[in-house]
């Protein structure tokens, strides 16, 4: 069984990630963190709870930071919506967060069950870095750290364009993590653009009859019509490492390589500096997954949604 405990800032693909995890016959989701990011920290709990609901789940979800750890976020995400879900029609009631942070519950649960728990991080990682600094030990409590961000070839996708959107919000957060947790696993944004749900696949999601299918259709209306020239491919970065994490054969390319992060760049903060050539002889820290089986990840996001 995979024990799961996922920081996130649900935000769209955030949200099919989770429904992916908690489809899996496999995996059992510890806790949901939440942490500012593609919204804001209410938002991004708020729309936790809307997800675990819409799974029909029971899963501890724990507040955590509401912005970076040292230079506030300048914008956030603009495709996911202004509540972070595509705009979806929901009208419930959300039961109160759990009151301890997010930082204090990454390091109780990891205490409580040392090298069991493998930590899913899809958002800025303002609540890992601050759960490492709190608790030095962190990274040889959990069995395994798998990260989606980064832009291994300077590709950004945010306004700091050589830097990914969850290292562009925080990048001393990211600075840490990667400087103080000796191995971690990488899906960055452009093995996500390689592995975009091909048109056929999104319309085959959007014909299975279910409500998580019709919570997936009402999260990506907006986003697919609003598509440049009207293509209906969907670039899913959270599911793709929710897949590594749950099915890790599915990864069928990767490189063990030297990751640190950029601080001072004049255009380049929150950069993704990888050591390609081991010109630095430093220890490699970071398995960077560049392809994956997308037959494997595609049923995987069938059974999401199911
Ligand atoms: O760059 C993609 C990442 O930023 C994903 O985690 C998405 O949810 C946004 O947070
Ligand atoms: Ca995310």
């Amino acid at each position: 069984m995979n024990h799961l405990v996922i920081d996130t800032d649900p935000g769209v693909d955030d949200a099919h990630a989770i429904l992916m995890a908690l489809a899996s016959p496999e995996a059992e989701v510890v806790a949901l963190t939440t942490v500012a990011g593609n919204v804001n920290l209410d938002l991004a709990t708020r729309n936790a709870h809307i997800i675990v609901g819409v799974a029909q789940k029971e899963v501890p979800i724990y507040r955590g930071c509401e912005d970076a750890l040292v230079v506030p976020t300048a914008r956030r995400a603009i495709s996911h919506g202004t509540d972070g879900l595509g705009e979806i029609d929901f009208a419930g009631s959300i039961p109160a967060a759990s009151t301890e942070h997010a930082a204090l519950a990454l390091i109780r649960l990891a205490s409580e069950a040392p090298g069991e728990l493998t930590l899913v991080a899809l958002g800025p990682l303002t609540n890992v870095a601050l759960a490492t600094r709190l608790d030095p030990q962190l990274p040889q409590k959990y069995r395994r750290l798998i990260i989606m961000g980064g832009a291994v070839y300077a590709q950004g996708n945010s306004w700091e364009r050589t830097s990914e959107f969850n290292f562009y919000c925080d990048p001393e957060a990211a600075a840490i993590v990667f400087s103080r947790w000796p191995q971690l696993t990488l899906i960055p944004w452009e093995t996500a653009l390689r592995h975009a749900l091909t048109a056929d696949q999104v319309e085959a999601l959007l014909q299975i009859p279910s409500p998580r299918a019709e919570f997936f259709r009402q999260t990506i209306r907006n986003r697919m019509a609003r598509n440049p020239s009207g293509q209906k491919t969907l670039t899913e970065p959270d599911p793709l490492a929710m897949a590594v994490a749950l099915d890790p054969q599915i990864v069928t390319r990767a490189e063990h390589l030297h990751v640190e992060i950029e601080l001072a760049g004049n255009f380049t903060r929150g950069q993704c500096v990888v050591d390609w050539s081991g010109l630095m002889q430093r220890p490699a820290n970071t398995q960077i997954i560049l392809e994956v089986d997308q037959k494997r990840f595609f049923n995987l996001m069938q059974q999401a949604l199911r």
